[in-house]
């Protein structure tokens, strides 16, 4: 089973990999810090100090490539892969399904204006919010399913996946 993570940044997409793994017995491939290691880079605003976003959105490309004939793997995608679509249809050859975390901007924005290092485009909540409501669109139409992940434990975000992808 190939399961693809996606979401605006704060949705939880590595916890849910993590748990989800665990429950399925498969591992867990974390697009973000496969492409910092690669790189030789500590985190996301070093990254895009040597090469901007553009760097950032080419691994993702060459990564999703090199996947796609991957069978059993959880897999947690960085916040914008969906701005490019050869990613989600690479990741989901071969029967690969994805679950959108959805959670309103709100709630992402509380649990991620701390942290600007991993996520260098969350510059300011006027910016990110634009960025959020030009994705959302983009995460529902490449979703097999849509998890509503706001205000539910972990745990219980695993098992509403596990019961809606029928395993
Ligand atoms: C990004 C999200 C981040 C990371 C990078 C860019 C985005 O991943 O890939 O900072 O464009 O939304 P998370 O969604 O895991 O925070």
């Amino acid at each position: 089973m190939k399961i693809i993570l996606t979401g605006f940044m704060g949705s939880g997409k590595s916890a849910v990999a993590m748990e989800l793994a665990n429950r399925l017995n498969h591992h867990v491939l974390e697009m973000d810090n496969v492409v910092l290691e690669r790189n030789r880079v500590k985190d996301m605003r070093e990254l895009f100090d040597k090469g901007d976003e553009v760097l950032l959105r080419q691994w993702e490309i060459r990564l999703a490539e090199e996947w796609r004939d991957i069978e059993h793997a959880i897999i947690s995608t960085g916040g914008g892969v969906v701005i490019n679509k050869i990613i989600l249809d690479y990741l989901k050859e071969g029967g690969g399904k994805t679950v959108f975390l959805h959670a309103p901007f709100h709630v992402l924005s509380e649990r991620i204006k701390k942290d600007t290092t991993q996520r260098p485009l969350f510059q300011n909540l006027k910016t990110a919010e634009d960025l959020y409501n030009f994705r959302l669109p983009l995460y529902k139409k490449y979703a097999d399913i849509i998890i509503h992940a706001e205000q539910k434990p972990v745990s219980k975000i695993v098992e509403e996946i596990i019961e809606q992808i029928k395993l």
